[in-house]
């Protein structure tokens, strides 16, 4: 394979900035819907349709027939995270440069450049006897409510033998990984108000109340400094991880120091201390605040009690636990905390229910087998933080959905400087249309 033409098509795709949660680029998601469309048809599809909307559309593709294969669900998002914070990026998010063998881009790893790999392995591939078909949505960083409304209508698009979803990474440098769990999410908007504008902080300061200080104790009451979460019933529904899950962890080429002084950078990790780092990201729910909004953040000082303020927090699921129950405690655990002299109203924007998934069917032993060939070593089952929204709707036709990834836990998805190994890349086309080929064979005995 000639590198440098894979290179540039990759970097095509990455320079055009498709930030589903930004209306401003509703335009460029659009591109990218048509970039991915046109990959697409390139590979042979005979059918190329957008679904859903006209700005953020779900592309779907059928690849070309072969009666008899089996049939194989390619799933990905070409929609990104807002680049900011612009200054801390070395070369621009969206002016894909390699540097050392990493391409860096916003979306380089989550998840064009994901979605690039299953594209060109199929391209690799020739022409494997499978039946892709290929669901690539723009809107999973916010969400997914046009593939929600699409398998809504049409279930029947998620029919396959098997699903396969690029959208994490190995657990370690050459350590490949399945998932077989990924935690939910529900995000929210709470807003305070405490007067009807606001004031001087001289003439109304001692007796007036202040939005900002009602707002942070508000959050305060919400989460101790023990990192315990205290929405009444949340931890109801949580189930401890098996003890040959944990047993299993323990074994996993991962390190708490190497975490704090590599990955994190910090002083020192937080959360529920009695837990391993592992399950307190992989079994436990979050609290997190993400962003306070109102009051005075300019330059100089403004001497004023501000009469409104908004943050923007979010709680991760764990298997087990319910988005509609969550929201409902989360509703009522800020009611409760509310100081008397605030308004205050919660907002859901949007959110997903945590996944769980049997990683027992022989379509997972087929992708172990490919990167043990390839790479040296098979998939180790672990869990995800993160969340895919739409993940349990891909599995509701029977399918087995597998959960994998070339990324490397150092990509900094969402943040600055996000980059793609192109070893792992390299690697990950070579895995993939190893995989697709076995699961060929097993169609045609
Ligand atoms: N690819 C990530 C999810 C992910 C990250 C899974 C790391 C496993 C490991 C996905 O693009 C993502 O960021 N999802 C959002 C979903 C949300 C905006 C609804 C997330 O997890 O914050
Ligand atoms: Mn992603
Ligand atoms: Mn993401």
């Amino acid at each position: 394979m000639n590198r440098e033409p894979v290179i540039e098509q990759l970097s095509s795709f990455l320079r055009i900035p498709s930030i589903s949660t930004l209306p401003a680029h509703d335009a460029d998601c659009r591109r990218a819907a048509e970039w991915v469309a046109a990959e697409l048809r390139r590979l042979g599809c005979r059918e190329v349709e957008f679904l859903g909307s006209e700005t953020h559309p779900t592309v779907w593709g059928v690849g070309p027939a072969v009666p008899g294969a089996p049939t194989l669900l390619l799933y990905g998002h070409y929609d990104v995270q807002p680049p900011d914070p612009l200054a801390e990026w070395t070369t621009p998010p969206f002016s894909p440069t390699v540097r050392s063998g990493r391409l860096y881009a916003r979306g380089a790893a989550d998840d064009k450049g994901q979605v690039f790999c299953l594209l060109q392995a199929v391209a690799a591939a020739g022409r494997p006897p499978v039946n892709f078909r290929f669901l690539i949505e723009g809107q999973e960083e916010s969400g997914s409510q046009v593939l929600f409304d699409v398998l809504r209508r049409e279930p029947q698009r998620t029919a396959a033998d098997a699903v396969v979803v690029a959208d994490m990474s190995y657990v370690a440098p050459g350590w490949p990984a399945v998932y077989t769990a990924l935690r939910g999410l529900c995000y929210a908007e709470i807003n305070v108000r405490t007067a009807k504008s606001d004031l001087h902080s001289g003439e109304y300061g001692g007796a007036a109340p202040n939005a900002h200080e009602a707002l942070v104790r508000l959050l305060g009451r919400l989460k101790g400094e023990d990192g315990k979460i205290n929405v009444p019933g949340l931890y109801t529904a949580v189930r401890r991880p098996s003890k040959a899950e944990l047993a299993a962890w323990r074994k996993l080429p991962f390190s708490e120091r190497e975490f704090l002084t590599k990955r994190v950078g910090a002083k020192a990790l937080t959360g529920l201390k009695r837990y391993s780092v592992l399950e307190r990201l992989w079994a436990l729910p979050t609290f997190e605040i993400h962003g306070i909004k109102g009051g005075f953040t300019g330059d100089g000082a403004k001497t004023v009690i501000p009469a409104e303020a908004t943050a923007k927090v979010s709680i991760r699921l764990v298997p087990n636990q319910k988005l509609k129950t969550v929201e409902r405690q989360v509703a009522a655990a800020v009611k409760r905390a509310a100081p008397k002299y605030a308004t205050v109203t919660v907002r859901f924007l949007h959110g997903a229910d945590p996944a769980q998934v049997d990683v027992s069917h022989p379509a997972f032993a087929l992708l172990d087998r490919a990167f043990r060939e390839v790479v040296g070593r098979g998939t180790v089952p672990v869990r995800a933080g993160g969340s895919i929204p739409i993940i349990p709707a891909l599995g509701r036709g029977g399918a087995p959905v597998i959960l994998t990834g070339i990324g490397l836990p150092d990509d900094r998805l969402h943040a600055p400087n996000e980059k793609l190994d192109l070893k792992q890349l390299w690697d990950g086309i070579e895995v993939f249309k190893r995989f697709y080929e076995l699961l060929g064979e097993t169609g045609r005995r």
